[in-house]
């Protein structure tokens, strides 16, 4: 079987034409992984996803997380992390409204931080004919190998500290704050600035402005302009792909070698919807 793979004009991203419903054989989900790795970014369009099929194919890449903030699981299904500007008859968030807000890469504040990610549009808001809540991808292995000798140099070996409740400039965050148990849950964690990809081998830059907060061994103010200069380096346009949602799509980008961020460019009435699954990596080297 050979999938249709369908390259975006871009740094990365790649439409794969199939039905994920069906069920999925092994060589079948072979191909499907390996298209995955070498875009770093897949959508599915057009997909009729029951919970559990999401999750029955999520899991094929591995154990899935149960997000930290346990309000906005799914009722019955915990594997799924609603995404969502919505509000109930009370007037509270039905899912995570402010997530994504600043570039970062999922769960890199955990020791495994995640291996990939699973967004599911059920409602996409639309304003003028114009889909809007885009979702924007960089390439982090292309990142990498842009940069200079000397930078490559100066960043080897080196590690930042990733914090959860580090949201720098997302003020107001509607999302409960975590209790005194979850901090603990969810210590201060450094991770390699330079990673390499644990299936393919390939480095890439693993920093974020959102979630870094320092640099081990480093004076904080130099360390935190390192964190914004490597930041901006990554999010040029040209290792950049901005996904534009339709209802049914299903999204997936590889945590080891994109970072990305929500555009919040929509607000009620408009409604966006997301399902979201989170799949454990390793232990970032
Ligand atoms: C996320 O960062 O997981 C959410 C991205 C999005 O809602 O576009």
């Amino acid at each position: 079987m050979t999938i249709p793979v369908r390259k975006c004009d871009a740094a990365l991203g790649a439409e794969i034409v199939f039905d994920l419903a069906q069920t999925i054989d092994d060589a079948t989900f072979a191909e499907l992984e390996q298209a995955f790795h070498d875009n770093i970014v897949v959508f599915f369009r057009n997909q009729h996803l029951s919970n559990e099929k999401q999750i029955e194919f999520s899991r094929r890449f591995g154990e899935l997380e149960i997000h930290i903030v346990k309000k906005y699981l799914l009722a019955g299904y915990p594997e799924i992390l609603l995404v969502s500007n919505i509000k109930n008859e009370a007037g509270e968030h039905i899912g995570l409204a402010d997530a994504g807000f600043t570039w970062h890469s999922d769960t890199s504040y955990r020791r495994n931080p995640s291996r990939c990610s699973l967004l599911y549009a059920k409602e996409v808001p639309y304003r003028d004919g114009k889909a809007l809540g885009d979702t924007v991808f960089s390439n982090t292995i292309a990142a990498y190998e842009a940069l200079s000798a000397a930078t490559k140099r100066r960043i080897e070996g080196l590690t930042a500290i990733h914090r959860y409740s580090m949201r720098r400039r997302v003020d107001n965050s509607p999302r409960p704050k975590l209790t005194a148990a979850q901090l603990a849950e969810t210590p201060d964690i450094a991770h390699p600035i330079v990673r390499t990809h644990p299936y393919t081998g390939r480095k890439a830059l693993y920093i974020t402005a959102g979630e870094c907060i320092g640099i081990e061994g480093m004076p904080e103010d130099e360390a935190l302009a390192l964190i914004d200069e490597l930041d901006a380096h990554c999010i040029r346009p040209e290792f950049c792909y901005r996904h534009s949602w339709r209802a049914g799509d299903l999204v997936m980008w590889d945590n080891a070698t994109a970072m990305h961020l929500a555009v919040c460019d929509y607000a009620l009435p408009d409604r966006r919807l997301m399902h979201r699954t989170t799949v454990i990596g390793s232990q970032p080297f």
